[in-house]
């Protein structure tokens, strides 16, 4: 027991000596985020649409500005260059010369919105306005042959589109 003491009444002070060495040397891995930073990236949708910001946009607009800001990358209509396919998969998911679109594979569409407004267009992320996103991902389920032309994407209409491969996966997590 005493040995137990004595060791403690030794210990402490290393302790706290200990605290203000690692508070001297703290490595400076930047500032505190302001607010209206942290909101821009703390920004996740959910697959039934929670977290969609409000806004809209059709399949037109979101031709004119996919030509513009992603065909450079992703090809005319969403394939025939150097990134990703987004569309024109026809061959099943079964077959090993299929590919893995936003039509054949994708299981929720909201996820579409949250990937292309945090990451795309890749030279630029983070920069299209909700519209702009919402247009956009109208224009890649129309060429997915998901939605119609005329149809317009917003919070509402976005999480009720029902994608192909919507059953597709198996949970891992499934009871
Ligand atoms: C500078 C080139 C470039 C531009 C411009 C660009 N992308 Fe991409 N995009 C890529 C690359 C490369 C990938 C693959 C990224 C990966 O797998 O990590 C990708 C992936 C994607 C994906 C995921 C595809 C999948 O099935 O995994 C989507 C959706 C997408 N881009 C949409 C867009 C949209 C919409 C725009 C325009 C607003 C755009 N991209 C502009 C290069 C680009």
């Amino acid at each position: 027991m005493r040995n137990a003491r004595r060791h403690l009444s030794v210990f402490l002070p290393l302790a706290f000596l200990g605290a203000a060495v690692v508070s001297a040397d703290t490595p400076k891995l930047g500032e505190p985020a302001a607010p209206e930073v942290v909101a821009k990236w703390n920004s996740t949708i959910f697959p039934d649409g929670r977290g969609l910001p409000e806004g809209k946009g059709t399949v037109t607009e979101g031709r004119a500005i996919y030509d513009k800001k992603c065909s450079n990358c992703h090809g005319p209509e969403g394939r025939g260059e150097t990134a990703e396919e987004l569309a024109g998969n026809d061959v099943p998911l079964s077959d090993p010369d299929t590919s893995q679109t936003i039509g054949s594979y994708w299981p929720y569409a909201t996820t579409l919105f949250d990937y292309t407004r945090r990451a795309m267009p890749m030279d630029a992320p983070g920069s299209l306005a909700p519209d702009e996103v919402y247009a956009v991902t109208a224009y890649l389920l129309q060429i997915n042959g998901v939605i119609t032309e005329a149809d317009e994407m917003n919070a509402a209409t976005l999480a009720k589109v029902r994608m192909p491969n919507r059953d597709g996966f198996t949970r891992i997590d499934a009871k």
